[in-house]
């Protein structure tokens, strides 16, 4: 398959220099289907449109340590002398990601591509459309008629596990890494299955048709332009004056940034900061810029010992092992542990305990075991058992045929604990801001929170009582619990992690039974009747909305005022009824797709730009020029608080 490589990215490299430096001494050899005269895949049979770039996307030499980088720098320093002086370089994490490129006409996004060969990449607007990050119509002011956004569709090791965890329950394949999953999503016919994945855009270039004039002059205004039209830009960029200074940032990168950051990067990428000097600098062969360079860190996969495996229990009561290994620096950081998704992979890579493993940082953090060096093996090894019981509470673990996890059946276990509130919160599920994986460790320590309905009635005092909380965050993580009571069924119903249900059958099951109530008392076969639900997860709703244990904790959910039920598909009469509502800046609690969702839910309409058309604008911290011309026409603003007034919530 085509997102599936033979090859690490690091053998990769190795051997496109050796081509190149061959192809170098050869030119006989040279052959237009070399790699080296390629940029990226190729475009293959697809059943997707094709479209030109605008200007080629073109690709990156490497630089592997600051001798290399230095000389890069000399060579450019030959053709336009200390001119690099005057702006410096701007440096920038390399996502590891898959390229496309946006094309916004009047500030309206028209087209969306993969990069493809470079010149032609293919057509893959209706699953951009879907990823939250790239926006419909572009913020702000000032930028051209037409332009092509650069930048990088990229995955969360966060999105990229939860993923792989569905598909484990659903019996797929699991990913081998953020980057092939979100190029194989881009590339979906359905866009609602790129909707599906946990997709992330960042913006890093940009292109202009002809000789337009660009309202910025180097590469950091440029960063800074982008992310005031509302496209993200990644974190940790810096302007450097001196080649020490870009020494300096990519140790640091390397070193301390990489291992905390939530997504994969592949080196870092300098760039030549002033964009006229850019373009005197040019192009070499048709491929690579010389302004620009990839600076590429060392090679992340080490050797070292499987210590043990341990069982953890995931929030539906999979059973999944994790390898303890004994502690080895990979890429900068050093590991522990390594994710084993399955049992059923432990026994296909024959992993034992005591076996010397090749341990590879896949996209950075999260550690993966390649396999085992049997040659070292000396016998004494053992071969991993399959969990009989839960680690936790000791409860007969449960194998479904059809499936490769045993789990623990027991809807009370402590162990399911964080792995279930966790996915309470997220994005997906009840989607409350802050609430991340620490803070829930700290309050299910602090013995603050056991389940989702002790969410609830946590005070700002009781959140004060832990490290790491001022009165402001306090309130504000409070505050986002608060307003996820108004989060409809569907939501309630995936967050609360029902066995073979996500967030598709979650909305199918809410749109057709409108309650909990009805949900509950539903029979197997009207379940089952619904289009969309087979019989094992019509047999898992109803086995779970009779267990003694959920009906407690769904009624206590009830009585701390969690929504109970789904909205209308448009309220026919809500308050918003008819009118157009532009959202901006950043609301306190609510996040724009809450918001959204709470609007449409009332009858309105979420438009992104404002004119005499615009009913209302609901504005957050930060609000720039949207809130300046709501108040030059004269239309109402309200805040967070009111737009939640007026919705009653
Ligand atoms: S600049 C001519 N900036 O890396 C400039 N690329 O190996 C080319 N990439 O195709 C792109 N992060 O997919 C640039 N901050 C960044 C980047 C970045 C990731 C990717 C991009 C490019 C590839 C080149």
């Amino acid at each position: 398959m085509l997102d599936k490589p033979t090859l690490t990215d690091a053998a990769y490299d190795k051997l496109f220099r050796e081509l190149q430096a061959l192809e170098r001494d050869h030119p006989e050899l040279r052959d237009e289907d070399s790699p080296t005269a390629r940029v990226g895949a190729e475009v293959g049979e697809s059943h997707l449109t094709k479209h030109t770039h605008l200007v080629p996307m073109a690709s990156l030499d490497n630089a592997f340590d600051e001798a290399e980088l230095a000389e890069w720098d000399a060579r450019l320093r030959k053709l336009v002398g200390d001119a690099v002086d005057a702006d410096g370089y701007c440096c920038e994490l390399k996502i590891d990601g898959a390229a496309v490129s946006l094309t916004y006409r009047d500030g309206t996004l028209a087209v969306g591509a993969t990069r493809g060969n470079g010149t032609v990449g293919e057509d893959v607007t209706a699953n951009l459309r879907t990823i939250a990050d790239i926006p419909r119509h572009l913020d702000g002011t000032g930028w051209p008629a037409e332009i092509e956004i650069r930048g990088e569709i990229y995955m969360t090791f966060d999105g990229f596990e939860r993923m792989n965890e569905e598909r484990v329950r659903a019996g797929e394949d699991v990913f081998t890494n953020p980057r092939n999953s979100a190029a194989g999503a881009l590339r979906q016919k359905d866009p609602r299955e790129s909707a599906k994945k946990p997709l992330r855009f960042y913006g890093y270039a940009f292109a202009v048709p002809g000789t337009d004039a660009l309202p910025f002059a180097t590469q950091w205004e440029l960063l800074e332009t982008l992310a005031s039209w509302g496209i993200p830009v990644a974190p940790h960029r810096k302007a450097c004056p001196t080649l020490d200074a870009v020494h300096e940032w990519a140790r640091s990168v390397e070193q301390v940034i990489r291992a905390e950051l939530p997504f994969a990067i592949d080196g870092g990428v300098v760039k030549v900061n002033r964009l006229a000097l850019q373009s005197e600098l040019g192009v070499v062969g048709g491929r690579v810029p010389r302004w620009a360079v990839a600076r590429k860190f060392a090679p992340d996969i080490a050797e070292t010992i499987l210590l043990d495996i341990e069982v953890q229990v995931g929030r539906t009561g999979a059973l999944t092992p994790r390898a303890v290994l004994a502690p080895v620096e990979v890429g900068g950081a050093t590991i522990n542990y390594a994710t084993l998704h399955n049992f059923e992979l432990v026994a296909e890579k024959d992993l034992r305990i005591g076996d010397a493993v090749q341990v590879k940082r896949a996209g950075e953090v999260i550690p993966q075991i390649l396999g085992p060096i049997p040659a070292r093996r000396t016998g004494e090894e053992r071969v991993v058992q399959v969990p009989t019981h839960c680690p936790v509470c000791g409860t007969a673990a449960v194998r479904d045929e059809e499936e490769v996890a045993s789990y623990c059946p027991n809807v009370a276990c402590a162990g399911r604990r964080i792995e279930a509130l966790a996915h309470f919160a997220s994005r997906d599920g009840m989607d409350i801001r802050g609430l991340s994986y620490q803070r829930l460790e700290q309050l299910i320590a602090a013995g603050l929170v056991k389940d989702a309905a002790d969410l609830y009635t946590l005070t700002v005092e009781q959140v004060l009582t832990l490290e790491r909380f001022a009165e402001k965050s306090a309130e504000q993580l409070v505050a986002a619990i608060a307003a996820s009571r108004a989060q409809p069924l569907a939501r309630l119903l995936n967050a609360l992690g029902i066995r073979h249900v996500g967030a598709e059958s979650a909305k199918l099951l809410a749109r057709s039974f409108g309650s909990m109530d009805a949900l509950a008392q539903a029979t197997v076969e009207e379940i089952e009747a619904l289009h969309g639900v087979g019989h094992t997860i019509a047999e898992s709703v109803h086995d779970w909305a009779h267990d003694p244990a959920v009906r407690d904790l769904v009624a206590r959910l009830a009585a701390a005022g969690v929504r109970m039920d789904e909205p209308r598909a448009v309220a026919a009469d809500g308050v918003f009824k008819g009118m157009k509502i532009v959202l901006t800046g950043t609301l306190p609690t609510l996040s724009r797709g809450q918001a959204t969702e709470l609007v449409e839910n009332a009858g309105g309409k979420v438009t992104s730009s404002v004119s005499k058309a615009t009913d209302l604008v609901v504005a957050g911290a930060e609000a720039g020029s949207k809130l300046e011309k709501a108040e030059q026409l004269g239309i109402t603003v309200i805040d967070e608080a009111e737009l939640l007034r007026r919705l009653g919530a």
